[in-house]
């Protein structure tokens, strides 16, 4: 065969490849596309550019959830096209951490998505639709090959300094480096007009927000309110970790940080003060957890109740009344003592849960 030919059939073979891997399905009785690869979203988004149609992309892990849906229906307000993306990053989770038993939920979030479409369609009040879901291997978000979760791994990554080193970095130092990553290159391939974030991870928001301004990254970062349960509890996947006996006492988190709270609106400024009162809520309920026999308590280490600068996440002594603060907590659930016959210890039986929250306190004068 000459060169030439060999050359032209090694060209069709790969384009004939190509097509194979873009080909995109869909989920069934929708028209939302599952992209798996980079090339099928960057022909998905081509003809969207060129027509001038606005794409909002909501970043997630899977597990779906109302928080998560809450930034997808904010997208579908503002966008003609929405694209959620899945995808469980291990360069976000320390080698110790929960990686292998993260929740993964494919046919429940597809159909959740195929469901809240349908919601979409039926609501004038919506610019668009859930036009695609991009779902990728590891491989595709990592061409070169996975760094590695260690801290001194060698690789291709976007740090974020010093907000992304305090409060959940000083706990997990491979962390923001793994979302920012992740997310740098979640945005090159999708080229969002906006990007979607719940207010929830309030210094992921920081860090993608500073990631955004410090690359020129040509999207608008938004944030969206936290989804809460009846009870205070903030909405997360990692909630399926904690089984009942856990779940009623996860609230102390939520509730410490609105008896601080409460401190600022009745005027206090003073670190001292708005802290103290969030640490007294914790130190109380884990006093009323330890006069229970083992076999009924739960215990929890709490990390940190920070009190922020809401730009840089440095702590601060007193509020700037023209600035506000950010609040912030973050609790180690304890696994459950003396698990009982029969006891549901939720999802893969119950390892320690670490829970985070937090609230903004707004500024008060002009
Ligand atoms: P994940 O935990 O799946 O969350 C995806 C998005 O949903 C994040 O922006 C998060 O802040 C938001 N979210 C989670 N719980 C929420 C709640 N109760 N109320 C409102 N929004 C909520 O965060 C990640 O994934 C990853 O770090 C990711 C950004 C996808 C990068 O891998």
């Amino acid at each position: 065969m000459s060169p030439q030919a060999s050359l032209s059939r090694l060209v069709s073979r790969s384009a004939a490849i190509r097509s194979l891997r873009t080909a995109a399905e869909t989920i069934p009785s929708t028209s939302i596309k599952v992209l798996r690869v980079v090339d099928a979203v960057r022909q998905w988004r081509k003809p969207h550019m060129a027509n001038m149609r606005s794409v909002g992309l909501v970043p997630t892990m899977g597990a779906l959830h109302e928080g998560h849906f809450s930034l997808i229906r904010a997208a579908a307000r503002e966008n003609h096209h929405v694209v959620v993306s899945i995808y469980v990053n291990p360069a976000q989770f320390g080698i110790s951490e929960d990686l292998a038993s993260y929740p993964v939920t494919w046919d429940t979030d597809v159909a959740a998505l195929a469901r809240l479409d349908r919601e979409f369609a039926d609501d004038g009040a919506n610019l668009g639709r859930i036009s695609a879901v991009f779902a990728p291997p590891t491989s595709e978000m990592y061409p070169s090959g996975f760094p590695g979760q260690e801290i001194d791994s060698k690789g291709s990554f976007v740090t974020i300094t010093p907000v992304g080193e305090v409060l959940e970095g000083a706990s997990r130092p491979t962390f923001f480096r793994g979302v920012a990553t992740v997310c740098m290159k979640l945005f090159n391939i999708v080229q969002p007009d906006r990007v979607y974030f719940g207010q929830k991870d309030v210094q992921q928001t920081v860090v993608i927000k500073r990631m955004v301004r410090d690359f020129m990254v040509p999207t608008d970062v938004v944030v969206c309110p936290t989804t809460r349960e009846p009870d205070g509890l903030a909405l997360s996947s990692r909630n399926v970790y904690l089984g009942p006996r856990r779940r009623r006492v996860a609230v102390v988190l939520s509730k410490a940080l609105r008896a601080a709270q409460e401190q600022y609106d009745n005027e206090k400024l003073d670190r001292k003060d708005i802290l103290g009162a969030a640490n007294q809520v914790t130190e109380n309920v884990l006093q009323e957890q330890m006069e229970l026999p083992p076999s009924q308590r739960v215990t929890y280490e709490v990390d940190y109740i920070s009190l922020a600068d809401p730009d840089t996440l440095q702590e601060i002594e007193s509020v700037d009344p023209t600035k506000g603060a950010v609040l912030s907590g973050a609790i180690k659930m304890k696994p459950v003592e003396e698990p009982q016959e029969g006891e549901d210890l939720g999802h893969s039986g119950g390892p320690a849960v670490r829970l985070i929250d937090n609230i903004i306190l707004a500024p008060k004068v002009e």
